[in-house]
């Protein structure tokens, strides 16, 4: 254990090493390794799933805790590194918004504060350092079986479907969008939550047989309700979100609700509103220097794109760190505190 100082309060934090041994032996270990970084959590809970990014535990029947690792996927693979502060920054941008979101929709918080959840599950206490910022305890829901996609700016697969074919979820679009270009109204493009692999485009009359007509309805109502204030939030406080999914459980009274991640940049595409520029693709704001160093290893031939990925040197790790940070600081208004 290694402690430092925040908020005036002393911290003490695990020196989880997250880089792998030839990481080290090549001499691009960072020099100071990150204190506050986690590849996998190991709580006193039963575990009940392990996602890319997030582990998942259950509490008891009726509550979830969801702890965000700070692993960081790009191209679909997992990098050997982790992304110091990363799961802490996903943590806190959710909760910021299901804040601002009270009264607009139900969604599953209960809390994000590390000493409350710690009072509410004392099991956790002797783990305080681990789970520092980036645990959540949430309302355990059946969770529906489709992730509720919505665009507001034409971009990644959307711009390639309208360049080939000037639809976008099947439905014709007005002609001469130009790539980037936000869309008036907001679409809404529901796929299916592969258990592996990529997920699958559907309609609405597709979910609509998934899901039932009243309740696919719901979703796409609080979609839009949630992505509307969303998006013109971030983008006053310089992100644009250009798209972003959802996801929504049932819980135990029969209420349909906001799950999962909301509105961060792993959920969502983040822009910088001051380097938009329609007309071509846009810099991803947090995953932007890994994605440009991932290329070039690609381009150099030392990487054929899968698993295991390169090592990541130092100087990578540290500017993806320092850009979720600024993401958190952009779209909340404020430095984060944890
Ligand atoms: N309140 C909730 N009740 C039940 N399940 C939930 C709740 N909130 C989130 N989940 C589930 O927890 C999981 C979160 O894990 P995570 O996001 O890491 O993995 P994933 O979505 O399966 O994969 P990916 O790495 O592509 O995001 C998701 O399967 C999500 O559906
Ligand atoms: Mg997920």
């Amino acid at each position: 254990m290694s402690s430092f100082r925040c908020r005036n309060r002393l911290i003490r934090l695990p020196v989880a090493l997250s880089v792998r041994p030839d990481f080290l032996s090549q001499g691009l270990a960072p020099k100071v390794l990150p204190m506050t970084t986690m590849l996998s959590s190991d709580l006193p809970l039963p575990k009940i799933g392990r996602g890319k990014v997030r582990d998942i535990y259950a509490v008891d029947d009726d509550r979830l805790l969801l702890v965000t690792t700070d692993r960081i996927s790009a191209f679909d693979v997992v990098m050997s590194e982790t992304i110091p502060m990363k799961g802490a920054v996903l943590t806190q941008i959710s909760a910021f918004w299901f804040n601002e979101l009270e009264g607009v929709v139900p969604h599953h918080m209960i809390s994000a504060d590390t000493d409350e959840i710690i009072a509410a599950v004392p099991v956790l206490k002797p783990h305080r350092a681990e789970i520092l910022g980036r645990a959540m305890l949430c309302r355990r829901t059946t969770v529906f079986p489709i992730e509720c996609v919505i665009r507001g700016y034409l971009s990644g697969s959307a711009w390639k479907e309208y360049a080939a074919s000037g639809t976008l979820a099947g439905e014709k679009l007005k002609a001469g969008l130009v790539e980037s270009e936000k869309l008036e109204p907001s679409i809404f493009s529901p796929a299916t939550k592969a258990e592996t692999g990529h997920d699958e485009n559907i309609t609405i009359a597709k979910m609509r047989e998934v899901v039932g007509d009243d309740t696919a309805y719901t979703l796409e109502s609080m979609t839009r309700a949630i992505y509307t204030l969303g998006e013109e939030l971030a983008r006053k406080q310089g992100i644009i979100i250009a798209d972003t999914k959802f996801e929504f459980g049932r819980d135990k009274d029969g209420r349909i609700i906001l799950i999962d991640e909301v509105m961060t940049p792993d959920s969502s595409r983040f822009w910088a509103v001051d380097a938009y520029k329609p007309g071509q693709p846009q810099p991803s704001f947090d995953k932007q220097p890994l994605r440009d160093y991932l290329d070039v290893e690609r381009r150099a031939g030392r990487w054929n794109g899968d698993a295991p990925p390169p090592p990541l040197p130092a100087s990578v790790v540290d500017a993806t760190s320092k850009r979720y940070l600024e993401a958190y600081r952009r779209v909340t208004g404020s430095a984060l505190k944890i």
